[in-house]
This record gives structure tokens, sequence and C-alpha cells, in this order.
């Protein structure tokens, strides 16, 4: 598979650096288009860190998604700010809707639902990603609507 050459090249161009997993990650990311499991093992092998740290970091931002993208992307913002205006409750209404979890996409591929850590949209919290838009003042009725009309 030609995209681990060009993977390893960008690992070695870094001379291995653990300081470079961000770098690696970006590239993995753009070759593959996700990083599923055996690639975080390969990335955290090659630069001799434990999996435990390159999986932490892989999940943190929300730029960079474990699994494979569905037609439709749902973020919801679990930041502070949104949190404190019922983000917990929009995930588990999402959740509940699409039956997956957050990091996860849908069987049928129509759907994939991530979180992140405050969009900078925290005067219009709480706030949800819906393909790349940002949309504010969510409820749970507003996101079911939403993903209902995408699943079916
Ligand atoms: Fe959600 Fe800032 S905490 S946008």
């Amino acid at each position: 598979d030609k995209r681990f050459k060009i993977l390893d090249a960008t690992m070695k161009r870094h001379q291995y650096q653990q300081d470079a997993l961000i770098e690696v990650l970006h590239k993995a990311q753009e070759l593959f288009g996700y990083l599923e499991n055996d690639l975080l093992y390969y990335i955290a092998h090659n630069l001799k860190l434990p999996p435990s740290r390159v999986y932490g970091v892989a999940t943190f931002y929300h730029l960079f998604s474990l699994a494979p993208k569905g037609v439709h992307s749902c973020v919801v913002c679990t930041g502070t700010a949104c949190y404190v205006k019922g983000a917990a409750n929009l995930l588990a209404t999402v959740e509940k809707c699409a039956k997956i979890h957050a990091g996860e996409t849908t069987p049928d591929g129509k759907l994939s639902l991530l979180t992140a850590r405050c969009l900078g949209a925290c005067g219009i919290a709480p706030a949800v990603v819906f393909d790349g838009t940002v949309c504010g003042h969510q409820t749970p009725e507003l996101v079911t609507e939403k993903i209902e009309g995408w699943l079916k």
C-alpha cells in the first residue's frame, strides 16, 4: 500500500520525533480518510509512543476522525458553555435518534456523529455543527428534526 510509504516518509522526515505526532496524524488522515485503530497503533509503534497517548491525541482534536465519514456529519459541542446549556442532553438525543455513539457512523453510512470541545460559538450555546454549518440555540426537538430528516 503506497499510502504507508508516504506515511513512513513523513515520519522519517520528522526523524520519528514524538512531537511530530499531530503532523503525522494529519498526514495519515489525509491519506486514509480516517484514523482507524490499526493505523494509530502503527504510528504509535513507529514513533515509540504508548498507543494510549496516540489515541488520546487523535480523540482530543475534533479535526481527527476515528471512523469513516458518513454522508452527513453532526458535531455536538460539549465545551463548558454548551454543556451548561444542555449539550449532554443534545448528544444523548442524537445518539438515541441515530442509534450510534459519538465517534461512530451509522451502518448505512448516512451519518457520522462527533463531539468537539468548544467550537468558538459559546455566545449561541448550545451549538451543533450540521454538515459544516454551526447552528446555535439548539434544542432536542431541533436536532431530532434534523437527524430524522437525514436518516429517513
Ligand atoms: Fe460550545 Fe464554546 S463551548 S461553542
